[in-house]
């Protein structure tokens, strides 16, 4: 069965993209294997560090190595992508010794995310896209999934429940399904 791994950009335990990753594997389910990426223990990236790895780092490297196509859902911090995003990218974009690559390169890469504010993540994920190509990695560019006014999708309690936005995020499912499987 496919993999894939789920990549979420906030560490936070009500995320709003947490919630979106979350739809997202119950409309996957039974169809590919989803896994989320813990990747909260991973420390900040400093070459003293890098050589031997620490274990939370391996132990992600070793999660995106495994996975058949990379899910991000990421919100936006100041236009632009979360900083503990962006040091986890750093730790995978680094070579695992001397003579292998990195964890990334080739890799099918979906992105999507949901903010309370009018943007959407947009611009985060044009900055996303920006490093991933540089990272070379296969970026499925459409359908990328943008979803602003988060409040106006929201149940009694708070949660996160899809209403308008639903067939865009079931409808990015599927491509990112095709995608993944043609890479392989
Ligand atoms: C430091 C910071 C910067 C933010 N900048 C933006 C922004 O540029 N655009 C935006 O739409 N929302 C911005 N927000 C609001 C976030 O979209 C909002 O907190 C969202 O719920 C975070 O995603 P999460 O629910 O997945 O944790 C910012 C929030 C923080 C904490």
């Amino acid at each position: 069965m496919l993999k894939l791994l789920f990549i979420v950009g906030s560490l936070r335990k009500d995320s709003f993209n947490l919630q979106l990753a979350q739809a997202a594997a119950k409309y996957l389910d039974g169809k590919v294997e989803v896994k989320f990426l813990d990747y909260k223990d991973v420390p900040f990236f400093n070459q003293d560090i890098e050589f031997p790895a620490p274990p939370a780092v391996m132990a992600v490297r070793k999660e995106v190595f495994a996975a058949d196509g990379i899910w991000i859902f990421s919100p936006e911090y100041n236009h632009y992508f979360p900083g503990v995003l962006k040091n986890l990218l750093d730790w995978l974009s680094r070579p695992i010794s001397a003579t292998e690559g990195n964890v990334l390169g080739g890799k099918p890469v979906a992105l999507s995310g949901i903010t309370p504010g009018m943007s959407g993540t947009c611009m985060a994920q044009d900055h996303l896209v920006t490093l991933l190509s540089f990272l070379n990695m296969k970026i499925m560019n459409v359908p990328r999934l943008i979803i602003p006014n988060a409040l106006t999708q929201l149940d009694e309690a708070g949660k996160l429940r899809l209403t308008t936005s639903e067939p865009f995020l079931k409808a990015q499912a599927a491509s990112f399904v095709k995608f993944v499987e043609g890479n392989n």
